[in-house]
Order: structure tokens, then C-alpha cells, then sequence
């Protein structure tokens, strides 16, 4: 891995669950994002993934310092941005940008997109001083694929395709180098998502960004990063290359969502195992002991609800050399190849990193399969 630019120790939000009226008093806590360990390469773009509700859009407002840590640590350049405060903290802050998912409603209704995509302009003035200010608004949205012309113009005179692209420019516009994605094709229709993977990936190699990207949908994820890391009850469950991710997982989670992903190519698709998972998600707030996957697990043994499985290489492929030879948090990892190696890069599927296609729609079910 590149020379990392962020790094997440042991990260963990809580929140207060309270009852009573005029003496509120705690009664528990639900774990959005209990002990988060991971680290993100300059130039990398790392994808996580999951189901709704474990977590991700919490880590991502933990990232971008919009929220603080009930414990942990983030190490930007090597400084704890989780310390930081008034001035040092603005500055921090500026280098990590979110986008947001919904472009309906994280847009302001009422403000011209010149005005949207100026407004961080208004806290770091230093980066476009007044005069200056719309010139730099319409460069944006040139860099964008948006005509500069449209400056004046609202929100609703916009696609939502067109709309997230504001949403990306407002992003860069104080020239952050790391952004934070939760979710930002996820609104979209099918025939514009790989337009706007196409845009992030351009704007990547541009700007010399990192990208954390995250989706609950597995064939996006996969063309847009260089690592992914799967996501349940607040925990990464694995971490690894793409290639490791896809090919080879080892955790049974991982195969279960890799068995829902859409693959294009029906011979392929005929030798694709599918694996259902029974029952819900056990609720954040009271997690299971042990592994928090037991309860869905169909290899669970008792082992699985008395010790914690720590995110690491499992024993079994300690030794050994290969892509199995990842970070798995199961005592019982094993490597299951669910998808076929040549699945979701069939003719029609998104452009792989770095190819900088026309942006045709994904193919087959549009790879969106949601997982929730
Ligand atoms: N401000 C908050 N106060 C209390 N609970 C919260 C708060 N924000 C999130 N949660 C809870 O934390 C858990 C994780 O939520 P989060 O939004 O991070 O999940 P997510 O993975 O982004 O889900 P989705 O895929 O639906 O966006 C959920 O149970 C949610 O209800
Ligand atoms: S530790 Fe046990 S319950 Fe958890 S994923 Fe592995 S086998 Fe399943
Ligand atoms: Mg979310």
C-alpha cells in the first residue's frame, strides 16, 4: 500500500440511548461504530461496504471530523485530527471533504448553485478571496462536465445525475486531498452511476485524491477500488485487495453478499453458488457476544459466541503466500471462491479503475443489487 494518509485506530461512537422525560437517564447505547481499525493509502481509494445500518455513513461523519469519537484515534499525515480543535482542526478539516448520497436533499433549495458550491469559501476565505469567487465556482464546474454558464441556476433545474456532480464540486472546491463518499451513486438511476464513478475516478488521477467510496453494493464497489473493507454490526469484518475481496474471501459474510452480486455472463451466472442468510440484523445497541455474525452464521459453533474474532490473517493462512492471505475476523475463515473470477467484467459492466470508458450504464440488473 501506498504511504498511508489516513489511519483509524480502535474507532468507536457511541450513542446514548436515554429514557424518561424530565430525568433523562441512560439506558444503553447503540454501537454504531465499535472499533474500527484502518488505513488509507495517498493516491488508494479504499470501498466499504455493507448492509444498511452498520455503520458506514457514521465512520464516514467520523472521518470528515463532522462528528467526535466516543474513543479512538484518526491520524491524518500522522496527526490525530480526533485532538485537534479550533484553527488546527479548520485546517484539517479542509483537506477531508464529504459527498453525500442523496442529491435531492443535501442540496439547498433556495441557493443558486454558485452559491452551494462557493459557500465552504465563506469558512476558508484564504482559498478564493471575494473577487475571485466566481471564476473559481465556474472552474468547478467546468472540472465537473457542467457548463459554466449555469451558475445562476437552482437545484431543481438539474438532473440528479447533474445534481451530484454539484454535490463533487462543492467537494473539491477547497482542494481537499482526501474525500469521503458515502453512498454516491445510490440515488441515482443505473444509466447515470457509472457517469459519476467515470467523474470520480477522472477527478482522482487530477487531483491526486483519496477516496474513501461507500456503497452497500458490491459491483460498484469493486470497479472503483484499489481495497475494500465489508462492514457488519460496526466492525470491519475483512479487509483486503480487491482481487482478495472478490476472489477470494474468507469470511463468511463476505460470501454471502459476494453471492448476491449480479454477474453478467449467464454461464458464469449458472456456477455462482448462492448463499441466503436467515434472520435479521441483530440490533446495534445490544450486539451479539463473541462473533456479532453468529446469528447468521451457518458455520457458527460454540467458539464463535465466547471469543471475539480479531481482524487479522487467520491462523490457517498465516503461512501461507496468496490472496487468501488476508484480514479475515473469523475463527473458522475459509477461502470460498463464490463468484467466478471473470464476474461483473463481462461486455456492458462498468469500467474497471483507471479506464476511463465512455460511462455506458452498468450491466445485467445494473449491479445494484441492494443489500439491505
Ligand atoms: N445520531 C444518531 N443517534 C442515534 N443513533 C444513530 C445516530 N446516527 C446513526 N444511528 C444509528 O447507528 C446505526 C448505524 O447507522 P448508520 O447511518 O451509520 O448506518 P449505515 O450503514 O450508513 O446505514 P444505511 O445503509 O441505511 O445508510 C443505526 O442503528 C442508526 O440507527
Ligand atoms: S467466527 Fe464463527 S460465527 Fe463468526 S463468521 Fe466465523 S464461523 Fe461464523
Ligand atoms: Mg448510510
Amino acid at each position: 500500500m501506498a504511504e498511508p494518509i489516513l489511519q483509524v485506530r480502535g474507532l468507536v461512537k457511541h450513542y446514548p440511548l436515554t429514557q424518561g422525560i424530565l430525568f433523562r437517564k441512560q439506558v444503553g447505547a447503540v454501537k454504531a461504530v465499535d472499533g474500527v481499525d484502518l488505513e488509507l493509502g495517498r493516491g488508494e481509494t479504499l470501498g466499504v461496504v455493507g448492509e444498511s445500518g452498520c455503520g458506514k455513513s457514521t465512520l464516514a461523519r467520523l472521518l470528515v471530523s463532522l462528528e467526535r469519537p466516543t474513543e479512538g484515534s484518526i491520524l491524518f499525515k500522522g496527526e490525530d485530527v480526533t485532538r485537534l480543535s479550533g484553527r488546527a482542526l479548520k485546517a484539517v478539516r479542509r483537506n477531508i471533504q464529504m459527498v453525500f448520497q442523496d442529491p435531492y436533499t443535501s442540496l439547498n433549495p433556495r441557493m443558486t448553485v454558485g452559491d452551494i458550491i462557493g459557500e465552504p469559501f465563506d469558512i476558508h476565505p484564504e482559498v478564493a478571496p471575494k473577487g475571485d469567487r466566481r471564476r473559481k465556482v465556474q472552474e468547478l464546474l467546468d472540472v465537473v462536465g457542467l457548463n459554466p454558464e449555469y451558475v445562476n441556476r437552482y437545484p431543481h433545474q438539474f438532473s440528479g445525475g447533474q445534481r451530484q456532480r454539484i454535490g463533487i464540486a462543492r467537494g473539491l472546491a477547497l482542494r481537499p486531498e482526501v474525500i469521503v463518499a458515502d453512498e454516491p451513486v445510490s440515488a441515482l438511476d443505473v444509466s447515470v452511476q457509472a457517469q459519476v464513478i467515470n467523474l470520480l475516478d477522472r477527478l482522482q488521477g487530477e487531483f491526486g485524491l483519496s477516496y474513501v467510496f461507500i456503497a452497500h453494493d458490491l459491483s460498484i464497489v469493486r470497479h472503483i477500488s484499489d481495497r475494500v473493507g465489508v462492514m457488519y454490526l460496526g466492525r470491519i469484518v475483512e479487509i483486503g485487495s480487491d482481487e482478495e475481496i472478490y476472489d477470494h474471501p474468507t469470511h463468511p459474510y463476505t460470501q454471502a453478499l459476494l453471492s448476491a452480486v449480479p454477474v453478467p455472463d449467464p454461464e458464469a451466472r449458472r456456477h455462482r453458488e448462492r448463499i441466503i442468510l436467515t434472520g435479521d440484523v441483530p440490533s446495534p445497541a445490544n450486539p451479539p457476544s463473541g462473533c456479532r455474525f453468529r446469528t447468521r452464521c451457518w458455520k457458527a459453533r460454540e467458539r464463535c459466541a465466547l471469543e471475539v474474532p480479531l481482524l487479522a490473517v487467520p491462523a490457517a493462512f498465516r503461512y501461507a503466500e496468496g490472496p487468501a492471505a488476508h484480514d479475515s475476523a473469523c475463527h473458522f475463515a475459509e477461502e470460498k471462491q463464490v463468484v467466478p473470477p471473470e464476474g461483473g467484467t463481462g461486455p456492458g459492466a462498468p469500467p474497471a479503475k483507471g479506464d476511463p470508458g465512455p460511462g455506458e450504464p452498468p450491466a445485467e440488473g445494473g449491479g445494484a443489487t441492494r443489500l439491505t
